[in-house]
């Protein structure tokens, strides 16, 4: 581009210059030779004319000339010299005087008089003196030059100038293409100098005007693409898999998607000696699959289940669904030690209680931490084997691999990478404690995009840095830049399927009642709540029990006429805190059980085990009240199912405050789980909703849900995908157009 923009006009103007030049030049040379040759004509002349004047005055033969003139015509420049009388006639020449070559013409002048005549295909010039004496003939001495010599110096001058001009136009064009560069770069430098310059970040008054024009250019075509710049909820859209996948064929077109989780999407079993296809009850995968689907993409996950090997082909690969194959499921073997560390280890009694707030203390085993990191290095060898293009879409699901996105980033540094941490970030202080605090933070900053559900997880995420990281927050824009790589840090609250998988199968909500009841052997008038998750001290099911008391004591109208059905399903059961919360908890159930119950009547039902998802549905739909008391939770997906399977309008939800999902469902009965006496008030009072007030929450939470579905959650990380992407574009062709120290201009955003 350079070579086309510069060296070539500047080549085309200079040989249009030599064009010109040439002649002009010619023409001076010629001159110049002219006068060089008359001066000579007189010079010599004036040498020879004494001599002359002596020898004409002393009448000497004509022959008595030839000697001297043959001398003088020694002189190569010199063709001949002779004497001519006034009328023309020759009267003596020297030996060399050309054949038919008479007199110069007009020789009658008595100044010095020069002429220019043909002589073959030559030319001489002839130089005619008078002679001083006193004669009737007016004798003229005539000098004869060859001229050939001075038109071969011509020819020649010709090709030196040519020649030259040639040079210069070289050693000018790349003078100037050097001088431009240099100029470019030392003002690209200043450029990048003065927006990096605190005070004109503070204000764009001290913006040098030179730069005006380009940073409002940069600054408007950048704004146009600014991740997040675009607000999703501005524009109404029914966010559904159809919608979802039109989105990625318009914004995304070609990307290739790689998913990271641990949990897969689909798990063979063997049981009783025969291959069972297991679904996980997770939220990540209702999130992951649309996107994954619709892009034909690849997912990487564990492969947990015993029947697993046996079911992946020859690339340890299965096409999935596996009735329906759209995507392809690779699976990634751990050991049994790599399982323990990574898995059972740092990520779960590490990471997990550390970054939630249930006074479970973590476990920190430098044993743990390596075989974390072998882990997210198996991992992210796994993604790269799989990535056929550069520059993949990797979605990093999760706390156990906080590693992953630098690794990844180290082998393709052009991926977009987004992580999602689907858990709480703590505060500064809680972060310190883990002693790999620094390497964690410079893993996860290895992403593109790093999403957490709440902007209050997103602050924390930003302030962990501030305290343990080199790096420049922008905390207008949520951009964290450590080196020369830069994180967006957002928050996505993430959703469910709107309606969700199942619903549709599930019998309307008095049937749903009736058949709960008789399941359980309730009578007609109880009452019922309910808690359907996994058994993780995480949720508060202690703490749910212990309002349960407290509601039963408050409120003794309850006993007899109330109960609650608890679905806890067993998980990390390996792990001594999960073993003691499953125990402790059937205590306590058995405790309050005796203390207000009887043979007939059991204030609590617990059921410790999985529940597929139209058994949860029914049990959703039997209920006057779901209770969601986690002590600390990302977003919490059960709260919303509740409400999404509602569709009588009816119901209510008692929510804790400290879970993400308190944020947008406002219209929940909010509580505090430690708070017993709080809980047990919000339980009565749900108890006692008027239809008209549960109706009025209930649509209301509904929308808001159906508004904002796990869809529409998808659709919020890709658009800013696409939008980094575009960004990227821009900002690579920016720094190839205007390089400088090999950085492109990517702080331009900056003022
Ligand atoms: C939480 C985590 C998920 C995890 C799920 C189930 O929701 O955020 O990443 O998959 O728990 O836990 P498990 O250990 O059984 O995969």
């Amino acid at each position: 581009m350079f070579v086309l923009r510069f060296v070539f006009p500047l080549l085309l103007a200079l040989t249009s210059l030599a064009v010109v030049a040439t002649p002009l030049a010619e023409n001076f040379v010629s001159h110049w030779f002219q006068r060089d040759v008359e001066l000579r004509s007189s010079l010599i002349f004036q040498s020879v004319e004494y001599s002359l004047t002596d020898l004409w005055n002393q009448g000497k033969r004509l022959e008595s000339y030839k000697k001297l003139f043959d001398n003088i015509a020694r002189d190569e420049r010199v063709l001949a010299v002779g004497i001519c009388s006034a009328d023309g006639t020759l009267i003596a020449k020297s030996t060399q005087w050309p054949n038919n070559f008479g007199c110069p013409s007009s020789l009658l002048s008595s100044k010095p008089v020069y002429a220019v005549e043909k002589l073959g295909k030559g030319a001489v010039l002839s130089g005619s003196f008078q002679l001083p004496v006193e004669s009737a003939l007016k004798p003229h001495f005539v000098v004869l030059h060859d001229l050939t010599f001075a038109t071969q110096r011509e020819g020649e001058t010709r090709y030196y100038l040519i020649g030259f001009l040639i040079v210069v136009s070289f050693v000018s064009a790349f003078v100037t293409l050097l001088t431009a560069r240099m100029t470019m770069r030392s003002w690209i430098g200043k450029l990048r100098v003065t927006l990096n310059d605190p005070k004109v970040r503070l204000s764009r008054q001290n913006l040098p005007r030179e730069f005006v024009p380009l940073v409002r250019e940069v600054r408007q075509m950048l704004r146009d693409i600014k991740p997040g710049g675009f607000p999703l909820e501005s524009i109404k859209v029914d966010w559904t898999p159809q919608s979802l996948s039109l989105l990625l064929k318009q914004e995304l077109p070609d990307s290739e998607v790689i998913v990271v989780s641990n949990r897969e999407p689909y798990i063979h079993n063997l049981v009783e000696g025969k291959v069972v296809l297991q679904r996980p009850a997770s939220g990540v995968v209702t999130a992951l699959e649309p996107i994954t689907r619709a892009c034909k993409g690849t997912w990487i996950a564990h492969g947990s289940g015993s029947a697993d090997r046996q079911t992946v082909d020859k690339d340890d690969c299965i096409a999935v669904p596996p009735d329906d194959p759209e995507y392809a499921l690779r699976r990634v073997w751990l050991t049994q030690e790599e399982e323990d560390g990574y898995y059972y280890g740092l990520a779960n009694e590490g990471l997990w209680p550390l970054c939630h707030i249930t006074f479970v203390r973590p476990n920190f085993r430098e044993s743990d931490w390596q075989a974390y990191k072998a882990v997210n290095r198996k991992f992210a060898d796994a993604v790269v084997k799989e990535a056929k293009t550069k520059s993949p879409i990797v979605l990093v699901q999760d706390y156990h691999f906080a590693l992953l996105p630098k690794y990844v980033r180290e082998m393709l540094p052009d991926a977009t990478i987004i992580t999602f941490w689907h858990i709480p970030w703590p505060n500064p202080e809680v972060f310190s404690i883990c002693p790999w605090r620094e390497e964690i933070l410079q893993g996860l900053l290895g992403s593109s995009v790093l999403g957490f559900h709440t902007q209050f997880h997103c602050q924390n995420f930003m302030d962990s840095i501030d305290r343990f990281l080199e790096s420049h927050i922008n905390r207008d824009q949520s951009i964290i830049t450590a080196g020369n790589h830069s994180t967006l840090i957002r928050p996505y609250p993430i959703s469910i399927a709107w309606p969700p998988e199942g619903l549709a199968d599930v019998a309307l909500a008095d049937i749903c009642r009736e058949t709960v009841r008789q399941r359980f052997g309730l009578k007609k008038d109880v009452r019922i709540g309910v808690g359907i998750e996994r058994f993780d001290y995480t949720k508060g099911i202690i703490d749910r029990f212990l309002a349960l008391r407290e509601f039963l004591t408050s409120y003794p109208e309850w006993r007899g006429k109330f109960t609650f059905i608890q679905a806890a399903a067993p998980t990390r059961s390996r792990l001594p805190s999960y073993q003691a919360i499953q125990r402790e908890t059937h205590e306590l159930a058995d405790a309050i059980n005796q203390e207000f119950g009887d043979d007939q009547y059991r204030p609590i039902i617990l059921l410790g085990r999985h529940h597929e998802p139209q058994e949860v549905f029914e049990l959703f739909r039997a209920a006057d009240f779901c209770v969601v008391s986690s002590l600390h939770d990302g977003m919490n997906l059960v709260a919303k199912e509740f409400v999404a399977a509602r569709n009588d309008e009816h119901g209510v939800l008692i929510l804790s405050s400290f879970a993400g999902a308190s944020k947008e469902l406002l219209e929940a009965l909010l509580v505090n789980p430690y708070d017993a006496k709080g809980m047990a008030n919000a339980m009565h009072r749900a108890l006692n909703m008027p239809f008209d007030e549960q109706t009025d929450r209930m649509h209301l939470l509904r929308e808001m849900i159906r508004d904002n579905n796990v869809y529409c959650w998808a659709a919020r990380i890709l658009l800013d995908a696409a939008q980094l992407r575009k960004r990227a574009h821009i900002e690579s062709f920016i720094s190839e157009t205007l390089p400088v120290n090999g950085k492109g201009a990517n702080n331009v955003d900056a003022v």
